[in-house]
């Protein structure tokens, strides 16, 4: 893309870590929501895709993954849209099979790590134990004389919020997060389902452009035309900008998670695309059966 229109975008940040550290509840404090209520046996089953504007007007872009061991692949996932990670840890439990998990994601996609120990309002509380335990495995944190930032904070608490964000905020710069907004939109899927009243509907994280009501799209092998946006707060919305996460009807079926959307200029180059994925799919098929 030519460097005059790459305009400055959101980062987007996957919170991880083991089951229960409390991901959604930090999540929760950040937003000033109450998603955690709502999940059932507090198990979050799907990745959520939310985002915030800070005190001073930035955009931040948090996708929450679950910490069971039974999603891997959507933890997987996560890592692979995002520019950031934060790693919560609870202080009063430590460094457990799906910290390790998320920091090898981490690692394996390149994406630099914030270390949020959380919890640290319990009395059994000891981030300093956190900190010793995450040298075993390669992460060291600034108060060890390494380069990984880490924060103290408490989601019921809230405290070390603002300190969270600013390091974030701090990671983003750095990295210099750049997309041309006016330009065809190019998306990834979140998540997708069958909905009773609405058909299919496919959140997505959208990479490049701008995505428009009425544009038509191939999604995985899978044509359509926006009907309808609806940002994060449940509102519809016109269109959606970089790193912008947005849940999209009008699809022709439900499309994977992890599938690219690419708007295309009509219906007819949208079948031809999806027609062209379909074949490429089958003969990946074909190459991969047993002879
Ligand atoms: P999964 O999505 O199921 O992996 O869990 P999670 O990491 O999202 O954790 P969740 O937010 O569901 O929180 C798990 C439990 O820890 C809940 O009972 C929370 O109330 C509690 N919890 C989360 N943060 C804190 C905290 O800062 N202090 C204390 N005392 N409890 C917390
Ligand atoms: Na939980
Ligand atoms: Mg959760």
């Amino acid at each position: 893309d030519p460097e005059e229109t790459l305009k400055a975008r959101p980062p987007v940040v996957t919170i991880m870590g083991h089951v229960d550290h409390g991901k959604t509840s930090l999540l929760d404090a950040l937003r000033g929501t109450d998603v955690t209520k709502g999940e059932a046996g507090g198990i979050t089953q799907h990745i959520g895709a939310y985002q915030i504007q800070t005190k001073d007007k930035h955009k931040i872009t948090f996708l929450d993954t679950p910490g069971h061991e039974a999603f891997t692949e959507m933890r997987a996932r996560g890592a692979n849209v995002t520019d950031i990670v934060v790693l919560v840890v609870a202080a009063d439990d430590g460094i457990m099979p799906q910290t390790i998990e998320a920091i090898n994601h981490t690692k394996a996609a390149g994406v630099p790590m914030i270390v949020a120990i959380n919890k640290i309002d319990k009395p059994e509380a000891n981030p300093d134990n956190i900190r010793n335990r995450l040298l075993e495995h390669e992460v060291i944190v600034e108060k060890m004389s390494g380069d990984v930032q880490d924060v103290e904070v408490s989601a019921k608490a809230g405290t070390g919020l603002d300190e969270l964000i600013e390091k974030i905020l701090l990671q983003a710069e750095l990295l210099e997060l750049k997309a041309r907004p006016d330009r065809d939109a190019e998306a990834t899927v979140i998540e997708a389902q069958l909905d009773k009243g609405r058909g299919p509907v496919a959140t997505v994280l959208v990479t490049r452009g701008t995505l428009k009501r009425g544009d038509t799209f191939v999604v995985g092998t899978e044509s359509g035309r926006v009907r309808a946006l609806i940002d994060d707060k449940g509102k519809q919305v016109k269109e959606a900008g970089p790193s912008t996460p947005v849940e999209v009807l009008g699809l022709g079926g439900v499309p994977g998670a992890g599938d690219q959307m690419t708007v295309v200029e009509n219906e007819q180059r949208a079948r031809e695309v999806a027609a062209y994925r379909q074949e490429k799919a089958t003969e990946k098929r074909t190459a991969l059966a047993p002879t």
